[in-house]
C-alpha cells in the first residue's frame, strides 16, 4: 500500500477507536508544505466542530490511537489541531523501489471504481469544428482517461448535433444551389456555404423561409429523399470530425447524436406534462419555476426591471417541434437505463450554465429517485481570448478552423524543431513537430483553470521554457538521453535506492504524490492540477540532476539509484503526459 493510503487509513481507524460512530471517509491527507511534513491532515478540525470538540483535545485523543510508525517519525499536532506526517526515508525508499521493479507508478486503482459517462466534444454537424471545440475536446479527453487510469468505468459519448431546425435551410440549400464538385473538395465549407446562403434568403423573405419549413417538416415525417441527404451530411460531417480526432488521438465508445433520440422526444414531454411537471404556455410547453428556490438561485427566473418573471425551459415548441433540453431529457433517461451510472459529466461551454442549471433541476423533479444515485456534474469552461482581448479569430476576423490550427501548430513547431535539432533527419524532425505542435495546443488549453478565459499564444504555447508541453516533453526526452549516454548494465528493476542529497529526497517526495494528484484531478474534474504537478516535477528534476551527478556519480551504487530516480521520473512525465492526452518522443 501507497505510505499516504496507510497513513489514511491507520487515521481512519484511529478515530474510528476515539469516536465509534464517525464518518471516516472524509478523513484525508493531503501533501503539505515541507516545513511542516511530507503530508497534513485537516479533517480532525471539521469533525470537532460538528460534534462541538476541541480540536486540539481530538487530536491529541486520537494521537493516543495512531501507530504509523512503520512508516512516519513521530507524528506532530499543529495549529488548532491539524495532524502533520513526516515520512521515514526507509519507507520512501521502500516505495520507490517497489515502482522501479514495476508494481506500481505511485498511485492505486480505486477501491470502489464509479460508472461515469463523460458526454463531451459534441459538435454540430454541417459546420466546421473551430479552435473552441479544442476546449471540450481536450477537457474532456483528459478527464475520461484519467477516470480510466484509476480503475474507474467510463462510457464516452458525443452528442452530436446532428438534428435541429438548421436542416430545413440545409436541405433547401442541397436541392437548390448545391455545387457538386466544391462539395468534393472540401464537404463542409460548402454545407456551411449552403446554410449561409439560405439562412439570409430566409431573413429577408418569409416565403423562402416557409419552403425551408417545409423542407424540415418532410424530414421529421421521414420523407425519403430528405432522410438519405440529411444522412450524407451526416456522414461528410463525420469524417471530418474523424480526421481532427484521429490527429488528436481521442476515441469515443459511443457517438449518439441528438438524433437517435427522435423516438422519445414525445414520450418525454406527454410524461412531463402528466406529472405536472411540465405546462403549456402560449401554444409551447415548458418547465416553470416550482418556488422551492430563492428567486436569485431560481434559474427558472429572471429579473426584469426589478421583477422577477418566468424563464421556463421549453420542451415542446408552439410549433410541435422540440428543444435541446428535450433531446437532454431523452438522454439521460437512455444512459440511465443502458449504463446505470453513478455520475454524468458534461463538458460543455460555461455559456450553457443556464441551461445545465435547468436540466439538473427538471431531472431531479422527474426522477427523483435516480437523482438520489446518479450525480450530474456541469463541467464548464471558459473562452480563448485574442491578444485583442476578444474571441480569438483570423486575421479576417472569421473563427479559427480546428483542423488549420492543428495545421499552423505543427508548421510552427517544425521550424522550431529544426532550428534546434538540425542534425536530425527530416522525418524525424516532422514527427517531432507533430508531437510537440499537437502536444503545445493541448496543453495551453489544459493549463489555466478551466473556468478562466485564456489568452492564445503561439510563443507562449510553444517556448521551449516556462510550464508548456515543449518543455515537459524534452524534459522526457533528456532523460532518455542519459540512457543512451550510459554504456554499463542497468536494470531499474534491481535497482537498491540511497536517498540522501535533499535534492533526491525532494523529487522522491514529489514522484510519490502522483497519484495524490490524480485523485485530485478525477476528484474536481481539473487537468490542471496534473499539468502543475508534472511542472514541478520536471523543475525538481531538473535540480536534482544539476546537483547530482548521475552518469560522473562517486560510485556504482550511487549511480545506479540515480538512475533509477531519472528513470521514474521519465517514466512518471510518460504517464502523465499521456493521461493529459500529450504524446512524447524519445529525442527532440
Ligand atoms: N452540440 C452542442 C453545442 O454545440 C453541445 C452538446 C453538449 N451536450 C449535451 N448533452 N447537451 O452547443
Amino acid at each position: 500500500m501507497l505510505p499516504h493510503k496507510k497513513i489514511e487509513s491507520t487515521l481512519q481507524a484511529a478515530v474510528r477507536a476515539v469516536l465509534a460512530d464517525a464518518d471516516v471517509s472524509a478523513i484525508l491527507v493531503r501533501p503539505c508544505d515541507p516545513k511542516f511534513g511530507d503530508y497534513q491532515s485537516n479533517a480532525l478540525m471539521s469533525l470537532a466542530k460538528t460534534r462541538k470538540l476541541n480540536p486540539r483535545q481530538l487530536a491529541t485523543d486520537v494521537l493516543t490511537k495512531l501507530d504509523v510508525s512503520a512508516v512516519c517519525e513521530k507524528v506532530e499536532i499543529a495549529g488548532a489541531g491539524f495532524l502533520n506526517f513526516r515520512l521515514k526515508n526507509t519507507a520512501l525508499t521502500q516505495t520507490l523501489e517497489a515502482a522501479a521493479r514495476g508494481e506500481h507508478l505511485f498511485f492505486d486503482k480505486a477501491a470502489q471504481p464509479k460508472t461515469v459517462v463523460i458526454d463531451f466534444s459534441s459538435p454540430n454537424v454541417a459546420k466546421p469544428m473551430h479552435v473552441g471545440h479544442i476546449r471540450s475536446t481536450g477537457i474532456g479527453d483528459a478527464l475520461q482517461r484519467t477516470l480510466r487510469l484509476l480503475g474507474h468505468r467510463v462510457i464516452s459519448d458525443n452528442h452530436i448535433g446532428d438534428w435541429g431546425t438548421q436542416f430545413g435551410k440545409l436541405l433547401l440549400g442541397w436541392k437548390q444551389i448545391l455545387n457538386r464538385a466544391d462539395l468534393e473538395r472540401d464537404a463542409i465549407a460548402e454545407l456551411e456555404r449552403l446554410y449561409k446562403v439560405i439562412n439570409a434568403e430566409c431573413d429577408a423573405n418569409p416565403l423562402r423561409l416557409e419552403e425551408a419549413k417545409s423542407e424540415l417538416v418532410k424530414l421529421q415525417a421521414g420523407d425519403a429523399e430528405n432522410v438519405a441527404i440529411w444522412k450524407e451530411m451526416i456522414a461528410l460531417s463525420q469524417k471530418q470530425f474523424d480526421t481532427i480526432y484521429g490527429r488528436l488521438g481521442v476515441k469515443f465508445d459511443f457517438a449518439l447524436g441528438e438524433s437517435f433520440y427522435n423516438p422519445w422526444l414525445g414520450e418525454v414531454v406527454a410524461d412531463l406534462l402528466t406529472r405536472g411537471i411540465a405546462r403549456e404556455s402560449e401554444g409551447a410547453v415548458g418547465v416553470f419555476s416550482d418556488g422551492t428556490l430563492p428567486p436569485k438561485e431560481d434559474p427558472f427566473l429572471v429579473n426584469r426591471d426589478g421583477e422577477w418573471v418566468a424563464d421556463p425551459a421549453l420542451v415542446r415548441k408552439s410549433d410541435g417541434g422540440f428543444n435541446y433540453t428535450t433531446t437532454d431529457l431523452a438522454t439521460i433517461d437512455y444512459r440511465l437505463k443502458t449504463w446505470s451510472p453513478d455520475e454524468i459529466i458534461y463538458v460543455v461551454d460555461d455559456r450553457q450554465s443556464g441551461h445545465f442549471k435547468k436540466f439538473f433541476l427538471i431531472f431531479g423533479r422527474w426522477k427523483p429517485d435516480a437523482a438520489k444515485t446518479t450525480k450530474l456534474v456541469h463541467v464548464g469552461f471558459g473562452k480563448i481570448m485574442g491578444d485583442d482581448g476578444k474571441p480569438f479569430k483570423t486575421r479576417s476576423g472569421d473563427t479559427v478552423k480546428l483542423g488549420e490550427l492543428l495545421d499552423e501548430a505543427e508548421e510552427r513547431a517544425y521550424k522550431i524543431v529544426s532550428e534546434k535539432s538540425a542534425e536530425l533527419p527530416e522525418a524525424q524532425r516532422k514527427e517531432i513537430a507533430r508531437v510537440i505542435g499537437l502536444g503545445a495546443v493541448k496543453y495551453a488549453d489544459l493549463l489555466p483553470n478551466r473556468q478562466s478565459d485564456y489568452i492564445f499564444s503561439w510563443d507562449k504555447m510553444l517556448a521551449l521554457q516556462g510550464n508548456t508541453a515543449p518543455y515537459l516533453v524534452y524534459a522526457y526526452a533528456r532523460i532518455k538521453s542519459i540512457f543512451r549516454k550510459q554504456n554499463s548494465e542497468f536494470r531499474i528493476q534491481n535497482s537498491e535506492l540511497k536517498l540522501a542529497a535533499p535534492e533526491e529526497l525532494t523529487l522522491a517526495k514529489h514522484l510519490l504524490n502522483f497519484g495524490l494528484t490524480l485523485e485530485a484531478v478525477a476528484e474536481e474534474l481539473r487537468p490542471n492540477y496534473l499539468c502543475n504537478y508534472l511542472f514541478e516535477l520536471a523543475g525538481k528534476f531538473t535540480s536534482f540532476y544539476e546537483n547530482c551527478p548521475v552518469l560522473k556519480a562517486e560510485d556504482e551504487a550511487t549511480k545506479n539509484s540515480r538512475l533509477a530516480l531519472c528513470d521514474l521520473t521519465a517514466r512518471v512525465l510518460k504517464q502523465g503526459l499521456e493521461t493529459l492526452g500529450i504524446e512524447t518522443v524519445e529525442q527532440m
